[in-house]
Order: C-alpha cells, then structure tokens, then sequence
C-alpha cells in the first residue's frame, strides 16, 4: 500500500518517497517482498503515482505491477483496488505498508509460515510497545483469542491500555480476503474503509485469523511524522556505522558525527574524520584517509587515498595513492590514475588526470585528458564551452602549464611542452615547445 499523501508529515511528498538512508522508503518495503520470491508485486499507487511507480521500477523491475486507489478511502479501500487483478486467485496475498521500511524478510517469512502452520484465513503481524498511542489495537477476549482490531480514535478507554498493536502487516487468502471486503462499512471516526475490520469479518464466517506476535517492535514501527523520520534515519546509520567498525575495520573519528549509506563498501584502516557524508554505491579501499566535511557519492576510491577536508566527489574514480582537495569537487566521470593529486579549489569534470599528474590550485579541467606526470599551474583553465557546444582539451605527458594559462578548446599541448604564465591558448601546442602571449605563440624549441 503507497498511495496515501501521509497527511501527518505535512509534505507535498507522498510519504513512501521520503529518503531513508538515501532509498526512498517504499524501496525498502518492496526489497523485502522481493526477497520471499513472490509471484508478483503488486504497489497500490495513488499520491505521485508516476514517481512511486519509477521507484519501485528501479528496485523490483520485472516483478512489479501497479494499480491505481483513484481516491484514498482507507487501507480497505487500498487493497480493494486490487479486486481484479488478484480475487480470483488462489495465492496467499501479503500486505505490507509502504511506511514500514525496517520490516526483516526473516519475520515475513515467520509469519508466513505461522499462516500455513495455523491454517488461518488471515493472519496479522502484531507486537507489544511500550506506548502505543496512534497504532490499531489487537483486542483479544478473555481466553486470549483474537476477537478485532480497533484504531486509536475509535478505541474506548479501557482498549486504549491495550499495548499489543497491529503492524498493518497481514497474510491472507485471497477468496477470504477479497470477499470480506465486500463487507467492509466506513463506519469510524475517520469515515474510511478499514482494513482491520477484515479480520473480524473472517472470524464472523467462520474463518480463522490468527495473530503473529514478534518482539522487536522497531522492525515494524511506521514512518508517520518527520520526528520519527529522523529516528530511523539515525537507526540506519548507526548500524551502517557499526557494520563498518566491526566487520570491514573502518576508523570512524566520531560515529556520531558521520553520515554512510548502508550500500557503502569501505576497506579496513581507512579513517573517516567527523562530519563526512558518504552516499550511493560509494566503494573506498583500504587505508584511505577522509578528513572532515567530505562528500562521497556513488563513488570509487582506490587504496592510500587522502580526501581532504571539505572536497566533493560525484559519480567519479580515484585510484589508489591520490590526494584530493582540500576544497576540491570531482564530478561526472572524473578519473584520478595513479598517484595524481588535485589541490584546494580545483574543480574536475569528466576529465581524466593520468598517473602523477597535477592540478594544484585555484584550476577548473572540464572535458580534458591530462598526460602522466604533466603539471597544472595555478589558476588554469580549459575554456571547454563556446556557448553552444563542448570541447575537449588534451595535454599530453612531462607538459607543465604556466600559470593563469587559459586553454581555449579544442585544443591539444604536446608532450613535455611548456605555456608561460597568463598564455592564452587557442591553437595546438606543438611536443617540446615553450609557448606564451595572447594568443600564445611558439617563443623556441625546447629540444
Ligand atoms: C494502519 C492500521 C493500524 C496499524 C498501522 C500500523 C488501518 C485502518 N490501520 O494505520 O491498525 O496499527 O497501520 O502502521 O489500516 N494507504 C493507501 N490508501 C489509503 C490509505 C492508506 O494506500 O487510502 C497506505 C498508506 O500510503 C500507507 C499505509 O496504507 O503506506 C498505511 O496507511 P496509514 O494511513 O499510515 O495507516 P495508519 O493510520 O498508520
Ligand atoms: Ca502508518
């Protein structure tokens, strides 16, 4: 179910697609149910359909189909609109709410097999919390029986107390299912139609539902406001944090101060200093050194690199033994080989620094190829856009570019060549020459 707006997190967002960890939290959901082998998928869309629809795409692929709740009328109504495409089976159907990102599949699968073991119609996934406030309430009779499910605003005082709740989790099948829906009234305080009131129409025919009790009630707590929000936000980080520390042996400065993906891969004595963020597939090897106020996104760093502080690199690669930043940002497919260094202010886009080279200071490379060991002057530039197009720049090997030299593209510099300082230029610098002026001339051989 992931078609309400999730009216409690005042967003213009359909709840399901605020970002846990970097995934939106349907993502979760959804790579859960993936993971049990189903038949299908099945997302009941609604709020931001198109965007909940592409999330769930990029998880599931194939196993995905959509229907559309053109109105949100209650959980009832949700699955209801599911009738089609489902009621005729004879599959076991498992509810899940897209705001219950932490659900483990070990625990489906227990309910599940609770399910068969019991020979239920319905079964519901339920825990014990110390305040329940908000969630539906299991009521069960005095012999302990499961008798219904009450929400919060409809409960008396004396279901209040009650702190066994309902997770909004359910296996069913799909006959029962779809045919005590058809029973299912809005008469609540909300005026929706309830889910929960499924179970008790089953147990009133003669069906038996059956109630899955867990312990660990943080693995089916729902996301309904911000605030908690944020506390699954700093759950999921601690435990990446953790994994890190004590399986990959990563160095964490402050764990309280860092922000890591759960996807991160990162190698054993590597330091991260406070305050760094690490996103996406991001892959760093061993040894490396990340100093404070870093970003890393869906990156891979090789060995012994250094990321001084306040550098940002996206979608790029840093091989091993590299020093980047301080104050640096490396983006669209940018390429440090081997021992190359890009100092403080340097800004690299889909460019590719060879072994040793570098780019110290105050330098913007776009679209170039810069040689093995060749130098960057303070201050250069590659004028790689005319207002129209791109163009590419290329400096070959041993070349050391002046200072403030302005590289007109496109436009090659041959190897081991040299531009004075403040050279702009705007034609192809032949091997083993100085060149200087504007626009830069051959001033003599080198050789
Ligand atoms: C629901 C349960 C409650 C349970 C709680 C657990 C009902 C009536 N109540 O309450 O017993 O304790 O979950 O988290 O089911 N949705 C739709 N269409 C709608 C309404 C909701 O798709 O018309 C989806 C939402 O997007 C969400 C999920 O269903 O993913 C749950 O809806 P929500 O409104 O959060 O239900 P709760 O009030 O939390
Ligand atoms: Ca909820």
């Amino acid at each position: 179910m992931a078609a309400g707006l999730g009216t409690r997190m005042k967003s213009r967002r359909a709840k399901v697609l605020h970002e846990l960890g970097g995934a939106p939290l349907i993502a979760y959901v959804v790579r859960a149910a993936q993971a049990l082998e189903p038949r299908s998928i099945i997302t009941i869309l609604g709020h931001q359909a198109e965007e909940v629809e592409r999330a769930v795409l990029a998880e599931v692929g194939e196993l995905a189909s959509f229907v559309i709740q053109e109105r949100q009328r209650g959980t009832g109504d949700a699955v209801e609109s599911a009738r089609r495409v489902l009621e005729d089976s004879d599959s076991l159907v498992l509810v899940l709410s897209g705001d219950v990102p932490m659900i483990r599949v070990e625990t489906l699968q227990k309910l599940i097999e609770h399910h068969n073991d019991a020979g239920a119609a319905c079964s519901i996934l339920s825990v014990r919390l110390e305040n329940p406030t908000g969630y539906g309430r299991i009521i069960r009779d005095n012999n302990g029986e499961f008798r219904k499910i009450v929400e919060q605003r409809d409960a008396s005082e004396d279901e209040r107390l009650v702190r066994e709740i309902n997770s909004g989790i359910y296996c069913f099948e799909a006959k029962a299912l779809f045919e005590a829906l058809r029973k299912v009234e809005p008469k609540n305080d909300q005026g929706e139609y309830y889910l929960t009131d499924v179970a008790e129409i089953i147990l009133a025919s003669g069906g038996t539902v059956s109630v899955f009790l867990i312990n660990d009630p943080r693995e089916v707590s729902g996301v309904n406001t911000r605030a908690e929000l944020a506390e699954f936000e700093n759950l999921v980080r601690r435990s990446a944090i953790r994994r890190l520390m004590i399986e990959s042996g990563v160095t964490f400065i402050d764990p309280s101060h860092a922000y890591i993906s759960a996807e991160a891969q990162i190698g054993r004595d590597t330091i991260i200093h406070p305050n760094v963020t690490i996103e996406g597939k991001t892959v760093i090897g061993e040894g490396c050194v990340i100093r404070a106020g870093a970003r890393i996104t869906n990156s891979r760093l090789g060995d012994n690199v250094t990321v001084k502080d306040h550098s940002v690199i996206v979608d790029s690669q840093v091989e091993a033994n590299c020093s980047v930043g301080p104050f640096a940002h490396l983006r669209m497919n940018a390429l440090l080989e081997e021992k190359a260094t890009v100092g403080n202010f340097v800004e690299v886009k889909k460019s590719r620094l060879k072994r040793g080279a570098k780019a110290m200071h105050l330098t913007y490379l776009g679209d170039a190829t810069i040689g093995e060991r060749t130098n960057i002057g303070a201050g250069t530039v590659t004028c790689n856009y005319d207002g129209v197009n791109k163009h590419e720049t290329i400096i070959e090997d041993d070349v050391k570019i002046g200072s403030d030299t302005m590289l007109v593209a496109p436009v090659r510099v041959g190897a081991r060549s040299k531009t004075g300082a403040g050279s702009v230029i705007t034609r192809d610098v032949p091997p083993d020459s100085l060149v200087a002026g504007v626009p830069a001339e051959v001033k003599k051989k080198l050789k």
